[in-house]
């Protein structure tokens, strides 16, 4: 699969670990940054992985922040994107098979690096049921500023 991977600064450490992960199991990452622990601003890089999946340049994306919260905050925000912060296998599995969602978001300061690694491969690896799930997907997608149908 081809991955666009941010992170800010609290999980620096943490993307480059996770880079060679996903790299290591056959995956092209493009990883967006940033590029150093020198402070830095979620949402720029949310916008920069969002804005890859949204034109289909990559397949999927991963965010990760201290705690992945900001990271789905500002992700969700962009049309046709729809990004699961995950803290548990079971978490990851069921965002990709009702949800299908589309990019991963993950805790640096909240998660250690092997649980990150298990929910990173369940996510790559489930495959999304569809079916009255479709449904539910289409009215996210088609609702993006929250206005709801009389
Ligand atoms: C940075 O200190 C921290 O606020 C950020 O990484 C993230 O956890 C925000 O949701």
């Amino acid at each position: 699969m081809r991955i666009a991977l941010g992170s800010d600064h609290a999980a620096y450490e943490a993307k480059a670990h996770i880079k060679q992960y996903l790299e290591s199991s056959g995956n092209e990452v493009i990883d967006v940054g940033t590029h150093s622990i020198e402070s830095c601003d979620y949402p720029d890089y949310a916008e920069k992985v969002s804005l890859a999946v949204q034109s289909g340049t990559v397949n999927r994306g991963v965010l990760i922040c201290g705690t992945g919260l900001g990271m789905s905050m500002a992700a969700n925000r962009y049309t046709g994107i729809r990004a699961a912060l995950c803290h548990t296998e079971e978490l990851a599995s069921l965002s990709r098979l009702h949800n299908d969602s589309n990019i991963l978001c993950l805790g640096a300061r909240t998660q250690s690096l092997a649980m990150m690694e298990k929910i990173l491969m369940i996510w790559l690896d489930t495959v999304w049921e569809g079916d009255r799930h479709a449904r539910r997907v289409q009215k996210i997608d088609s609702n993006p500023r929250g206005q709801h149908a009389e």
